[in-house]
């Protein structure tokens, strides 16, 4: 026999390292990079209210689904699919898909995750920092445009968490987002403080939390959704490969409510760290995509002891960061290595070699290949678009009609109550309704809308 077959499969050992590590999977660039940018560009509160509502119904929902079923099987993605699909249906194509989903987001994400990783290093020097964006848009410009930078730090961040991957599921993932994930919430409470306790902090709250309902259209519902996919890590196999780790006595609705509230906690953190020092600096908001590498190190130069803090934001991007490209990175290793009986090393080796490839088309796209434009879009556009719009929201489409129509009532309430050993008969209900009716549809209704926008 098969002495893979014989060794236990490895999978979380505690409570606290489900959390966190599922905690660090959720948190990460799309809290302190996508999350404020989003905010920032499409009208502040209102655009939360929309991701609120579409966290809770559709995101939250996905989520319990995708980690269920990843422990009814304990396998990668594919397998658990295969294994829980009636007959010959093709579902398992639903497992390829986050599959490809997962490897298409780690080509970009590695490359913004090197720019943050970069940033710590160029701000250890004080003449790098300036309150003038004109001065650090020269910084980021440089670097991106740079073909040796750009590729040179999505390397390291790609061995880096190769590295971690390596060493296997409780003695690599779990105990490093364990050391990782208390660091980001000092950070975060400490830099976001600072922020509150500038002079005109208050105009960035209001931002934050008083809506404006005019500025609400169909391609703000598509951001609103995608976003909250983005940031429970939906859509990609990633929490359907984590719930295959996950313990038998473990909670699983609690567990996926308290990671959906301790995500949503970071980001509106990181809204408060960022938006009331924007504000009472006189910067714009809704700068994008910029605003993490442009506005945010100006904004943090113009205030008492900024060096210090610049470096702090940055080390809680990079630390964030590292707990979201472990989960990504584990989906496509756990599949080489099941699927094609690979030791994990070999796994995660070709793993990170495909990556590295591939990567340097994202790396480079503002470069060498700045004049190739693959469906109007940068590379790095292409696969951000790729995976946020299409190929999260459809995949977490199927995953909620395959857990509610066809997997079915039964096993979700057995699956959930843990065989019957927890009173949570209540809660089951209310997932499996809003699964059931609607999850899908606000879905379908968001995704038509925003990518026909006009029909
Ligand atoms: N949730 C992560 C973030 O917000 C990104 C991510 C997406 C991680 C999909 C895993 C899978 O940064």
């Amino acid at each position: 026999m098969n002495s893979n077959k014989i060794k236990k499969r490895d999978g979380f050992r505690t409570n606290l390292g489900i959390i966190a590590a599922t905690l660090g999977s959720a948190v990460g660039l799309g809290n302190i990079w996508k999350f404020p940018s989003l905010t920032g560009s499409n009208g502040g509160a209102s655009f939360i209210m929309i991701y609120l509502v579409s966290t809770l119904l559709v995101g939250l929902p996905i989520m319990i689904s995708e980690i269920m079923m990843g422990r009814r099987v304990k396998a990668n993605a594919v397998t658990t699919m295969q294994t829980l699909s009636p007959g010959r249906q093709p579902w398992w194509l639903v497992g390829v898909a986050g599959t490809l989903a997962s490897f298409l987001i780690m080509v970009f994400y590695t490359e913004v995750a090197g720019w943050v990783y970069a940033y710590i290093f160029k701000f250890f020097s004080a003449s790098a920092l300036s309150n003038n964006p004109a001065v650090t848009s020269g910084l980021f410009l440089d670097m991106i445009k740079d073909p040796v930078q750009a590729l040179a730090w999505q390397w390291i961040v790609l061995l880096l968490v190769g590295f971690i991957i390596v060493s296997g599921v409780s003695n690599g993932i779990e105990k490093w987002v364990k050391k990782l994930m208390p660091i980001l919430f000092v950070l975060l409470i400490f830099v976001s403080i600072r922020s509150l306790t500038l002079p005109g902090a208050m105009k960035g709250l209001s931002f934050l939390f008083k809506p404006d309902l005019s500025k609400i259209t169909g391609i703000t519902l598509l951001a609103a959704m995608g976003l909250s996919f983005f940031k429970l890590s939906l859509g990609a196999a990633t929490m359907m490969t984590y719930g295959s780790y996950f313990r038998d006595d473990q909670n699983i609705p609690k567990t996926a409510f308290k990671v959906m509230l301790a995500d949503l906690t970071v980001s509106m953190l990181a809204g408060m760290a960022i938006f009331p020092a924007v504000f009472a600096f006189g910067f714009e908001a809704s700068a994008g995509p910029a605003l993490l590498f442009i506005t945010i190190p100006a904004v943090f130069a113009s205030m008492p002891m900024g060096h210090v803090f610049v470096i702090l934001f940055f080390v809680l991007a990079a630390v964030a960061a590292t707990g979201a490209m472990v989960s990504l990175l584990e989906v496509p290793v756990a599949f080489f290595s099941e699927q094609f009986k690979l030791s994990r090393e070999k796994a995660t080796f070709i793993t990170v070699l495909a990556l590295m490839i591939m990567g340097s088309t994202a790396a480079l796209s503002e470069s060498l290949l700045s004049g190739v434009k693959p469906f109007g879009m940068s590379f790095f556009d292409l696969y951000d678009f790729l995976t946020s719009n299409l190929l999260m929201p459809i995949g977490g489409l199927c995953t909620a009609i395959f857990a509610a129509w066809v997997w079915g009532f039964p096993e979700i309430k057995k699956e959930l109550s843990n065989q019957g050993a927890l009173g949570n008969q209540f809660y089951i209900k209310a997932i499996y309704t809003i699964l059931k009716w609607i999850t899908p549809i606000l879905v379908v209704i968001i995704l038509a809308n925003g990518l026909w926008p006009k029909g």
